[in-house]
C-alpha cells in the first residue's frame, strides 16, 4: 500500500519524507488556502520535494474551464496530477485529459459507482471519500470495498486513493479492502506508528538499564 500525505504543509511534508513514508501527496482547495501562498508555487515546492503524484485541483465547473485549467496545472511540474471533481463535467474533462496523456485523479467520490464512472472516463486515480460518508452515518469503507472489486471484476488500471481519513482504523481497513493507497493528513500519520504500550516500553527499559552496575 502507498502511503500519501494530504497536507500543503512544507514542513510537514519534509519531516515525513525522511520516514520513507511519503509517495506522493494530495492537495484541494481548503488545504491550499491553509498555507496562505500562491497555489503554483505551493505545488512547485511539494513537487521539487516528493518524487511521486502530486495532485493539484481544479476550480473551473465547466468541462472547458476544467480543461483549460488543466493543462495549466499539467505544465507546472512533471509529477504533477490534475484533480477533477465527479461531475457530469468532470467525467467529460478527465475523459479529454486521459487523451491528452494528462494523469487525473477524481476527488469527492462517495458512492461505488461513481468510481466506476470515473474509471471508465480514464481516471488515473480516484478518490473515495470514507470520513465524510462516516460523518452522515454511511459506511464509508464499505464503498471502498465494493470498489475494489469493482475494479478487480473489470481489470481497470485506476487507483484508489482512500481520502478523507479522520482514524487509524480508516487505514487499516483500507488496506484490509486492497486500497491501493490512502492520503493521510499529517496530524493522523503519526498514530499510525506510535502506541502508548512502546513509549512505557522503553521508559521501563531505561529505568532497569540504570540498576545495572557499570
Ligand atoms: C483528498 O484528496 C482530500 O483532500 C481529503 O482527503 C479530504 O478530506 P476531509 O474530508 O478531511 O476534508
Amino acid at each position: 500500500m502507498e502511503f500519501f500525505l494530504d497536507t500543503g504543509n512544507i514542513e510537514e511534508i519534509k519531516r515525513i519524507s525522511r520516514l520513507g513514508l511519503v509517495d506522493g501527496v494530495t492537495t484541494n482547495p481548503t488545504i491550499i488556502a491553509k498555507e496562505n501562498r500562491d497555489f503554483k508555487s505551493v505545488i512547485q515546492e511539494i513537487c521539487s520535494l516528493v518524487e511521486g503524484p502530486v495532485s493539484a485541483e481544479v476550480i473551473g465547473l465547466t468541462a472547458d474551464k476544467m480543461v483549460e485549467e488543466a493543462l495549466e496545472i499539467a505544465g507546472w511540474a512533471p509529477n504533477v496530477v490534475v484533480k477533477v471533481p465527479m461531475t457530469e463535467a468532470g467525467l467529460e474533462a478527465v475523459n479529454r485529459l486521459t487523451k491528452e496523456g494528462i494523469k487525473t485523479n477524481v476527488t469527492l467520490i462517495f458512492t461505488a459507482t461513481q468510481g466506476l464512472m470515473a474509471a471508465k472516463a480514464g481516471a488515473t486515480y480516484i478518490s473515495p471519500f470514507v470520513g465524510r460518508l462516516d460523518d452522515i452515518g454511511t459506511d464509508g469503507l464499505e464503498m471502498v470495498k465494493n470498489l475494489k472489486s469493482i475494479l478487480n471484476n473489470y481489470e481497470f488500471d485506476t487507483k484508489i486513493i482512500t481520502a478523507s481519513v479522520r482514524n487509524i482504523s480508516h487505514v487499516e481497513q483500507a488496506a484490509a479492502a486492497g486500497a491501493d493507497i490512502a492520503t493521510i493528513p499529517g496530524s493522523i500519520l503519526p498514530k499510525l506508528w506510535s502506541h502508548p504500550l512502546t513509549d512505557s516500553g522503553i521508559e521501563r527499559f531505561l529505568a532497569d538499564w540504570e540498576k545495572v552496575p557499570k
